[in-house]
């Protein structure tokens, strides 16, 4: 249950706004340690909802949530993508969900849940935008971690039919260490090296970015 620096790029962004954080109800989906949420609760969030698919990460967040004395608002549901949460609805819905494109997930000291998202990484990704619409508030958004080499343009064509608007907030280069480059499916590497993947010899960096998704004026 390691943070990543996706984790940490995912906190900056939402720290650096916290009048649009406090008195939000919040959900992240794929709590893992429940790190994000913490960090919304300390800016004010309330109350507090996490999703994840593995019941350690569900007993992390709950325990994280309880030591910083978050309990009372906290919430953990252990499930699939949007199951546990059907017919709610929030302000503010964040996710750094597993979407690298792997071929195999079986990355070294990690859960085979925590980073892989399928050939094209958007195995999870493209569910959660498609059921984002149906249970964000009229005013609420998302913030999410995107990669690059994952295409938001496909996010963009998911969204518009809902009336929501991605916006990029913030956009950096994560480090792709060699465990998970040498498992990286060889398609998205070939079409994506010096697009959004640049290479230095063995080092590989990818271009990530922080976004923001609301609706544009529409009513879902
Ligand atoms: C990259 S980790 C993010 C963790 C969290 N942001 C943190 O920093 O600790 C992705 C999380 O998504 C969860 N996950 C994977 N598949 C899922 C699914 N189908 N539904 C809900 N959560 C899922 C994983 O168990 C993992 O905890």
């Amino acid at each position: 249950m390691r943070p990543s620096e996706y984790t940490a790029a995912l906190i900056q962004v939402l720290r650096a706004e916290p009048d649009r954080v406090r008195g939000c109800s919040a959900l992240e989906m794929g709590s893992g340690s429940g790190v994000v949420l913490a960090a919304l609760g300390a800016l004010g969030a309330t109350p507090l909802c996490g999703i994840d698919i593995e019941g350690a990460a569900v007993d992390a967040g709950a325990r994280l949530l309880g030591d910083l004395g978050q309990a009372a608002t906290a919430e953990f549901l252990r499930g699939d993508k949007w199951q546990p949460v059907a017919g709610r609805r929030f302000d503010l819905i964040v996710a750094n969900l597993p979407h690298f494109p792997l071929e195999r997930p079986d990355l070294p000291g990690r859960l085979p849940t925590w980073s892989a998202g399928g050939a094209d990484g958007r195995l999870l990704l493209d569910p959660f935008l498609a059921g984002l619409g149906g249970h964000l508030t009229p005013d609420g958004r998302a913030v999410i971690t995107h990669n690059g080499f994952v295409g938001i343009g496909r996010s963009r064509e998911l969204l518009a039919p809902q009336g929501l608007n991605l916006r990029l907030v913030d956009s950096t280069l994560v480090y792709i260490p060699a465990e998970k480059l040498e498992r990286m499916a060889a398609a998205v590497l070939l079409a994506e090296t010096d697009r959004t993947i640049h290479c230095y010899g063995p080092y590989a960096f990818g271009e990530m970015h922080i976004v923001e998704i609301s609706r544009g004026g529409a009513v879902i």
